[in-house]
């Protein structure tokens, strides 16, 4: 299969870890005898310094046209005194509204090589399986106004949500959750926010729709401190556009690092922009060490939910395992043994698994 892949690098790590995500597609589209073709595109900062904005109309063109989209990560110092409109954060903002891409799936699944190398007691994160759903294009984030008033004296932000909005995004929890342990956990503030009252109500509305999957409400200041004391409680969270973003932070916890969490963003007909939950890094960028997993795991989510490529993503997923057993992981990971790499080593370790097994594969067949 011929697919039109757009790379939007970004800035920071982006840059270094797109370049593994690359090379890593390369391979199986060799292996599986597909044919990828990548086209860059600025997105943040990268942007800003070529062409005076965070999402060219170039940028926004391009991704309507492809069958899926790869995003490094945006944002840097360099940036930061830049007004709120023309901020790096914006281009992604942007290009996830303009695309209609309301779902953010965030699975946090660890490995089991690395239960030790988070700072949690293995006991609290053995066996734990979370999909966090955030919506992702409403609330706080995208409410009007947004801006600084009296004078600058004072200032507001808006939470608002369509009814429809959330209605969207609960259906998708519920028919996820309906595909895994059938357990949702729905996280609100709904003993202080309207929104998380009308929020509440929709998920107990949909849930007549969902008999065979069980509904549990959780106010996110508990919900934030269960996550890691008791994770293995939860199965489907589902949640709104800023307690998601945080609680996803939070819960890389339970994998060993940030830098592991790969997710998807898409809206209902499939098309999907791919991107680690983390950000530009910039206290790392330049120094090769970044862990390429999260982008290379949003690969593999891309090839499942975008590209139909069942197989191939699962070909991913087992290679980062099997790299990690072989106790390969980046200085991100308190990894007691084994091999401490740099990025590049680390996508050559994931690439050379994915080759390895494919020689194994056809040996065993003939
Ligand atoms: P960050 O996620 O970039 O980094 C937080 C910490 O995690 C840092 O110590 C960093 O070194 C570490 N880390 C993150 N990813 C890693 C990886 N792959 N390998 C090893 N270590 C990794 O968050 P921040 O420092 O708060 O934000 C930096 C910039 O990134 C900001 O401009 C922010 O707006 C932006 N940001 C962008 C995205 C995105 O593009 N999707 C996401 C989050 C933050
Ligand atoms: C994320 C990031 C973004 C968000 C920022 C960079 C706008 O933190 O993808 O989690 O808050 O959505
Ligand atoms: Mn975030």
């Amino acid at each position: 299969m011929n697919k039109q892949i757009i790379l939007l690098p970004g800035d920071g790590i982006g840059k270094e870890i797109m370049e593994s995500a690359k090379y890593v597609l390369n391979t199986v589209a060799s292996e599986f005898g597909h044919r990828f073709t990548f086209h860059s595109h600025a997105i943040g900062g990268d942007a800003i310094d070529q062409y005076g904005t965070p999402l060219p109309d170039d940028t926004i063109n391009a991704c309507e046209q492809a069958d899926a989209i790869l995003l490094g990560a945006v944002g840097g110092k360099k940036w930061e005194a830049l007004p709120g409109n023309i901020r790096p954060e914006q281009g992604l903002l942007g290009i996830r509204k303009k695309l209609g891409l309301f779902a953010n799936l965030r699975p946090i699944q660890g490995f089991a090589p690395l239960l030790h190398a988070s700072p949690l007691k293995e006991e609290v994160v053995n066996g734990s399986d979370i999909l966090i759903i955030r919506e992702l294009t409403g609330g706080l984030y995208f409410g009007k106004p947004s801006e600084r008033i009296k004078n600058g004296k004072a200032v507001v932000d808006t939470l608002y949500y369509e009814r429809s909005e959330m209605e969207r995004i609960v259906e998708k929890a519920f028919e996820s959750a309906r595909l895994r342990r059938k357990h949702l956990t729905s996280v609100d503030k709904a003993n202080v926010l309207e929104s998380s009252r009308l929020w509440r109500e929709v998920v107990n509305e949909k849930s007549k729709e969902y008999p065979d999957v069980t509904v549990e409400h959780m106010l996110v200041d508990a919900g934030a401190m269960k996550l890691i004391t008791a994770p293995t409680q939860f199965d489907v969270i589902v949640t709104e556009n800023l307690f998601g973003d945080i609680l996803s932070d939070e819960a890389s916890v339970l994998t060993g690092s940030l830098g592991m969490l790969p997710s998807a963003s898409i809206r209902s007909d499939g098309v999907g922009l791919y991107e680690p939950v983390h950000g530009s890094a910039p206290d790392i960028a330049g120094k090769g060490i970044a862990n390429p997993l999260g982008m290379i795991l949003s690969a593999a989510l891309m090839l499942r939910h975008s590209l139909q490529m069942e197989e191939e993503a699962n070909e991913i997923e087992e290679a980062v395992r099997a790299c990690l057993e072989q106790g390969y992981h980046t200085a991100d990971l308190s990894v007691k043994n084994g091999k401490q790499v740099g990025t590049k080593e680390m996508t050559e370790a994931v690439v050379e698994n994915i080759t390895t097994k494919s020689v194994s594969d056809s040996i065993c067949s003939t």
